[in-house]
């Protein structure tokens, strides 16, 4: 199957000046998601890219990776694996701390999620600079998981965010400069 051009999705975007902090562009994708053929189509293409990859695990990272992490995972016949923010998950988990421009914040795994060697793909709504997928990656190296891919719905060309993952496969539906 020929890859899905999300290109005409854009329209369905909605774009916020000043959100979170004056100067910045913020691209809402909430009126994305509640159009019925609109969602389809990003989980249509999401799946396209992977399909035949023989994936074990697709893992999300809060908040929104929720939303398109286990809709992929299940047209994947993949399992659903939740990265959370700290004191979220409730057995023992492994944490990574990284640095945001002011301060750092923490993600955390439980240790049992993933098994050694299982393929794995990581989703998120965003990538910006690639700190939060950079660390999540971290997390999935520690449990020996292999990554099979990134995933984004949202690609922010202009931060150049995807130069840290030249090892990888980066897979966004949406780019914008
Ligand atoms: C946003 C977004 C990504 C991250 C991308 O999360 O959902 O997780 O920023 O930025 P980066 O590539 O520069 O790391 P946010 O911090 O807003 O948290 P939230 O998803 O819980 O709202």
């Amino acid at each position: 199957l020929p890859p899905i051009d999300c290109e005409p999705l854009k329209a369905l975007v909605r774009t916020v000046p000043d959100f979170p902090k004056p100067g910045i562009l913020f691209y809402d994708i909430t009126t994305l998601l509640k159009d019925r053929k609109g969602f389809a189509e990003m989980i249509d293409a999401f799946a396209q890219h992977y399909i035949g990859s023989d994936v074990d695990l697709v893992l999300g990272i809060e908040a929104r990776g929720f939303i398109f992490g286990p809709a992929l995972a299940y047209r994947l016949n993949a399992g659903f694996v939740p990265v959370r923010k700290p004191r979220k998950l409730p057995a023992p988990t492994a944490k990574v701390t990284y640095d945001l421009e002011y301060g750092s914040d923490s993600l955390e795994i439980h240790v049992d999620a993933i098994e050694p060697g299982q393929k794995v793909i990581l989703v998120d709504d965003l990538l910006a600079t690639g700190g939060t997928m950079e660390a999540t990656i971290k997390l999935v190296q520690q449990l020996g998981g292999e990554i099979a891919g990134l995933a984004f719905a949202v690609e922010l060309d202009f931060l150049r965010g995807r130069e840290k993952f030249a090892h990888y496969d980066v897979f966004s539906l949406l780019h914008y400069d």
